[in-house]
Order: structure tokens, then sequence, then C-alpha cells
């Protein structure tokens, strides 16, 4: 009877082998997904660049989760739709790609749930680009305006491909392979079922939340409207109800550099806010949410800004013709434009200073108030990081002109193209220029504003007709003698 089976016996014990064999085969799938997943969950943080140049080109300021693209669908898209680019890759729309380096500059590398993501940064709008003569290699300079990039193309590009019917994982997939992603069997299964499909509805979303740029003025390289994507993506103001009048605040992208001295000071374009801190936290918000916004990264900038100094003027400047101008700035325009000017940061009223209006007019008391809820509960180093200093004005701030020489073309709505242009009186200003173009014209002071196109790369035409546009006002110094002003534009080279 013993070394005999009882019946019962033998079905318990393969029973039990039966489930020991379940638990091996589930232990080893769980083995299997949790190896497969290894290379999500490690992959936690963005990179980190030790030299601030660096960090200020290509790190993540956050924005990951909510305004990242996931990396293979942003490598894939400028290969799948070349035709909806000016030319190839994100380089045609201005965008600068330094040798030895996977993005260019402006976009960094981030993760969210564990996922390779592109975000922006701070230097999308604040790198730009310098040569000496067409056949000189460009500089790139850090905190200058980037006045290559023209980022409406560039969320033209993101906000159409969408729409496509390319934009599926069955397309996508073999692309994306084919330009060098090597998945394993999880992370497939995660681009095809989740990251494609997301992608594709979040760019769906933003198109029609910056569907407004269809309706304004074309910005071309080196501008952006500042506040109208701040209405519609972050208080969801709906784009069919924006007023028309409101439209076209199209700002110039300023530099950035000396921002401790600019403290207390009146500015933006149009003055509405005197704190560093807000200007660059509100600035970040055009890449980042108040929830997911990188402090240490943003603030890590900040400090280099305040004391980074202008870039001096490479050229040759003929110190006694300087020495002359001198005199002419301190008398007529020191008062508004030196550090220590009196009316140095503060907003000249628009009647008196007479330039386009449609970028004051842009920035309203209703977004001021709705702004005063952003960053509630939020502190950063033990402070608190809720925006308290925006106001509405009534006219455009006097800016310190340190490195002048290099922040061209002129005006909030870059639309005179050099020194010179702008100390002649606004009707003999140039009516079209191009804009986007780097190489420099030390006679007028500013980029060389005449080339449509050069090497098949075509430039943008700036018509100062059209909405937000206008290149009046600002007379100051026009009516100075033809040798005074030459004077005084030799002076401004040293600013
Ligand atoms: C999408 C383009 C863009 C990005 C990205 C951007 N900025 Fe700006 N920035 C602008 C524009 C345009 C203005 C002018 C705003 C206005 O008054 O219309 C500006 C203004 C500023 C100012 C105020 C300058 C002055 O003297 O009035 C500071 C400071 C600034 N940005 C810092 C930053 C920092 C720091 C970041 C990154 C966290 C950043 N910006 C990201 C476009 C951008
Ligand atoms: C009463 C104050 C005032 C005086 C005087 C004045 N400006 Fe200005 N200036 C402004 C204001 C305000 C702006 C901004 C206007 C705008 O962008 O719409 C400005 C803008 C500028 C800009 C463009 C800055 C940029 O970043 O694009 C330059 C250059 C400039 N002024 C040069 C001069 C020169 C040169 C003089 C003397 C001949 C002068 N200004 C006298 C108030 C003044």
């Amino acid at each position: 009877m013993n070394d005999r089976l009882h019946p019962n016996k033998g079905f318990k014990a393969l029973l039990n082998t039966l489930s020991r064999l379940v638990t091996l085969v589930i232990g080893a799938i769980l083995v299997a997904v949790i190896f497969l997943a290894l290379p999500l969950i490690t992959n936690s943080g963005p990179a980190q660049y030790a030299n601030i140049n660096d960090h200020f080109k290509y790190a993540s300021i956050g924005g990951a989760s909510t305004n990242g693209i996931p990396y293979w669908v942003w490598k894939v898209l400028p290969v799948m739709f070349p035709e909806k680019l000016p030319g190839e890759g994100y380089e045609s729309l201005g965008f600068i790609q330094e040798p030895g380096h996977d993005l260019p500059i402006g976009f960094a590398r981030d993760t969210y749930l564990g996922l390779d993501m592109v975000t922006q940064n701070c230097a999308t709008c604040h790198v730009g680009s310098l040569r000496n003569t067409p056949e000189s290699l460009p500089q790139t300079i850090a905190a200058m305006p980037s006045n290559t990039v023209d980022l409406a193309k560039y969320i033209q590009f993101v906000t159409t491909v969408p729409f496509d019917a390319r934009f599926t994982a069955q397309e996508m997939m073999p692309q994306i392979e084919a330009i060098g992603a090597d998945f394993n069997p999880l992370e497939k299964l995660l681009y095809r079922f989740f990251v494609i499909p997301r992608s594709r509805d979040a760019l769906i979303t933003l198109a029609s939340k910056l569907a407004f740029i269809d309706l304004e003025s074309a910005y071309g390289p080196g501008r952006v409207d500042t506040f109208t994507p701040y209405k519609t993506r972050q208080f969801n103001f709906p784009v069919d109800q924006l007023r028309a009048e409101e439209l076209n605040g199209i700002g110039d992208f300023p530099s950035i550099w000396q921002q401790r001295p600019r403290q207390g000071m009146q500015l933006h374009w149009d003055g509405n806010n005197t704190s560093v801190d807000e200007r660059n936290n509100s600035a970040a918000l055009a890449l980042v949410s108040p929830t997911n916004i990188n402090f240490d990264a943003i603030y890590r900038i900040k400090d280099w800004l305040l004391d980074l100094p202008a870039p001096t003027y490479p050229y040759p400047v003929d110190a006694a013709l300087a020495s002359r101008g001198e005199k002419l700035y301190t008398n007529t325009c020191a008062s508004c434009h030196a550090f220590d000017g009196e009316y140095v940061g503060t907003v000249v009223p628009i009647e008196e200073i007479g330039t386009d209006r449609h970028r004051l007019d842009s920035y309203t008391k209703e977004l001021a108030a709705n702004q005063y809820t952003l960053f509630t509960g939020i502190s950063y180093q033990g402070r608190d990081q809720r925006f308290r200093h925006f106001r509405k004005t009534q006219g455009y701030s006097n800016h310190p002109l340190d490195g002048i020489w290099l922040r061209a073309p002129y005006l909030h709505n870059g639309s005179v193209p050099t020194l010179r242009d702008l100390l002649a009186p606004p009707e003999q200003r140039p009516q079209v220029f191009y804009r986007g173009y780097d190489v420099y014209d030390p006679e007028q002071v500013g980029f060389v504003s005449d080339v449509a196109e050069e090497n098949g790369k075509s430039y943008f035409k700036y018509d100062t007709t059209q909405p937000g546009n206008g290149n009046g006002g600002h007379v100051y110094g026009t009516d100075l003698s033809e040798d005074e002003k030459a004077a005084l534009v030799e002076y401004m080279k040293t600013l």
C-alpha cells in the first residue's frame, strides 16, 4: 500500500508540479519584463552639463510631461515629412546644429515615464548666429536674440504633421527603426500602442491651441507672439474668441545678458514686469508648465545671466568719431537708455513713442489677473514663486542698450533693420527688408538686410505694412546731421 500511489496523492503531486511550473513561468515572465523595462526604469532624469554654456544651449528646463515630444517621433518627423519643411531637416527652420551634438541648440533630452523625450529650452529664442562675411563660419552667441530661428514655421511643421495620414504606428515604426532606434520588444509595444498615438493626439491639441498663428502676420525668424499662446495654452482662452485688436502682438527676441542691473526695471517690451525672477519663470512657461518646471536648471541659468557681459563689438571702431558720438548720446539718448539714465527702465506712453501698438495691446488686464494664479503654492529654496509683478502698461519701455550692435533688427517688433535706419525719419526707413540672414553689416550696424536668397536658402521678407510690423515712431535723433548720425552710431558700437 505504501509504495502504491494513492490516486489522491498522485493528483496532488501533479497539482504541485503544475503550480511550481506556473510559478516558474510567471517568474520568468516577470524577470523578462523587468529586464526589458530596465532601460525605462534606469532612464530617469535629463542629461546634465557641467559647462554653463552647454547647460544653457542643451539642458532641459522641464516640461517633458506636457510639452515634450518623444525622441524618436521628433527625430523621424523631418525624415517622413520633408515636403512640409523649407529645406533639409530642422536646420532649414534656422535652428543651429553644432558639430558633435545630437540635437540643435535650444533642444534638450529629458525623460518622461522612462521614455526619452525632446524638450526645448531658453536657447531656442536666446542664442544667435553671426558671420563676418558670407564665406565665414558662423559663431553662435549665447543670450543674443535667436536671429535665424523661425519659430512659427517650426510650430506650423509640428502641428500639421499629425493630420497627415502617414502619422500612424504602422507607417512610423519601420522608419524609426531605419534611422537607428534599437527597441526591445517591450519598448516596441509601448511606441506602437502608446507613444505614437499619444504624440499624435498631443500635437493635434497643440494645433488647436496655436491656431491663432494663422490669423496673424507671418513672424519670420527671431520673432514670436509672446502673450497669445499664454492665453490659449495656460488659461484656455478659446482661439475663436480672441479679440482681433489683441492679435499680432509680435515681439522681437530680446538679448538677456546683464540681468543684475535690470533688477527692478520695468522690462519686457511693454515694461509689464519689474522682477527678473518672474521674467525668467514667465519665459519658461512658453515651454513648460508650472507643475513640471525644473527650477534647478532655470535658476542656474538665471544666476549666470545676472552678470553675463554683453559681447564687445568685434570690428574696428573709429575712436575719435566715437568720442564725438558719445557727447551726442549723452545729450539725446542717455536719459532713457543708459544704465544710470533718469528714465531708464520706465515706460514711455504710446502716444509719445509712437511705435506699433499691437504688442502693447496684446497684453491685457484680464491676462494679468490670470497670471496672478500661476505658481500659487509653489516655492523654490524657500522663495514663493507666485507671480505678483505683472502690470498692464500704456507704452513701451526704455531698455538699456548694452550690446545693442548685436540686437538688430530694432524696436520691439524688429521692424527697423539697422541703427542707421533707426536714425532716419520713419518714412525713409526700409519698407521691406529681409530677416534671418546672419552676415554683419558694420556700415549700417545690424545684419545685412537685402539678401533674399543665398545658396538655395531663402530669407524672410519683412513687410512693414502688415499688422504688428509697423516701423514708425521713435523719432529721437532723426533730425541730427549725417555727420552727427555717423558719430552717434560709431559710439553705439561700443555700448
Ligand atoms: C519662445 C521663445 C522664447 C523662449 C523659449 C524664451 N524666451 Fe525669453 N523672451 C522671449 C521674448 C519674445 C521676450 C520678449 C517678451 C515681450 O516683452 O514680448 C523674452 C523676454 C525675456 C526676458 C526679459 C528681457 C527684457 O529685458 O525685457 C528675459 C529675462 C528672458 N526672456 C529670459 C528667458 C529665459 C531665462 C528663458 C528660459 C527659461 C527664456 N527667456 C525662454 C522669447 C523667449
Ligand atoms: C524718451 C525716451 C527715449 C529717448 C530720449 C530715446 N529713446 Fe530709444 N527707445 C525708447 C523706447 C521707449 C524704446 C522702445 C520702443 C519700441 O520698441 O517700440 C526705444 C528703443 C530704442 C532702440 C531699439 C532697442 C532694441 O532693442 O531694439 C534703440 C536702438 C534706441 N532706442 C536708440 C536710441 C537713440 C540712439 C536715442 C538718441 C538719439 C534714443 N534711443 C533716444 C525711448 C527713448
